[in-house]
């Protein structure tokens, strides 16, 4: 059911780069803004599928629609709905400019071949209104504790993400600290997203995008995103780019993913690599 999008694919030919001080800053703060990731051709095809996505409820896994900020399976309006792997439902979602150029910049960034890159995505969306808070966290909270990571999120925007409507804010510098204690949201094992508390956010950064520009971000920085007080959705495709997952010789010990690793260890390594956030 997803033919005629699929065969709807723009070609595209935009690439883009990082500069000396882009790279420089995001070594420094754990982030950095990109202008523009792609073209409005692009952006406009990505909108529909997304949309049909959201309208299905579909994920690329089962299970892989959910409302990350409410228990699993909750009744009533979905305030922070997620698209986990939407490359299993339109494969073409990962031969686009925007992964091309994520791979990109993520290679430069690492300083690594393009091909040792690993990428998946997944879908945010916060309706108008009552958009919820996706509260501070860093993404390798979600992640396998048996692996050590090198890795990073591409996140870009389909509408305006502006303070009102729910744009992203990062703390700055503090990608270089460790995977910090974090628990579910509300306290309650069924809501799939993380929190963690306690450290000090002054420092924080609010980056407001337009439609096609991006963020790239490391996987230890801890950023959030405020709710949408807007009249307008506000809609998100995030990537990560991962080079491989190294086992960890003292994994960590996250026992706020207690379920989730022994769920994994009955399907490694596909799900060592490919994190779920
Ligand atoms: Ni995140």
């Amino acid at each position: 059911m997803y033919e005629d999008l699929r065969k709807a694919r723009p070609v595209v030919d935009f690439a883009v780069e990082l500069s000396s001080e882009q790279v420089d800053f995001f070594w420094n703060n754990g982030y950095v803004a990109v202008e523009r990731i792609t073209t409005d051709d692009e952006l406009e095809w990505l909108g529909a599928i997304y949309d049909r996505l959201f309208d299905d409820k579909t994920g690329g896994i089962p299970g892989g629609y959910f409302d990350l900020s409410r228990p699993y399976e909750s009744a009533g309006t979905d305030l922070l709905p997620q698209v986990l792997h939407p490359a299993e439902v339109v494969p073409e979602l990962l031969d686009t400019a925007c992964v091309r150029n994520g791979r990109r910049l993520a290679a430069q960034l690492f300083n690594a071949a393009e091909s040792e890159l690993e990428v998946w995505g997944h879908m945010i969306q916060k309706p108008a209104r009552i958009g919820a808070e996706l509260p501070w966290h860093q993404d390798e909270a979600y992640w396998h504790p048996g692996y050590v990571y090198r890795a990073m999120g591409l996140w870009m925007p389909l509408d305006p993400a502006t303070s009102e409507s729910g744009c992203l804010s990062f703390l700055p510098g503090s990608h270089r600290g460790e995977v910090r204690p974090h628990k579910h949201i509300a306290d309650d094992p069924a809501v799939h997203g993380l929190v963690t508390e306690s450290f000090d956010a002054s420092g924080a950064v609010e980056v407001p995008l337009s439609p096609g520009a991006a963020t790239l971000h490391h996987c230890r920085t801890l950023h959030r995103s405020a709710p949408n007080r807007s009249a307008h959705i506000r809609r998100a495709i995030a990537n990560e780019f991962q080079l491989p997952a190294v086992k960890n010789r003292t994994p960590d010990s996250r026992p706020w993913l207690a379920d989730q690793v022994r769920a994994w260890a009955k399907r490694e390594p596909i799900a060592a690599s490919k994190g779920q956030t």
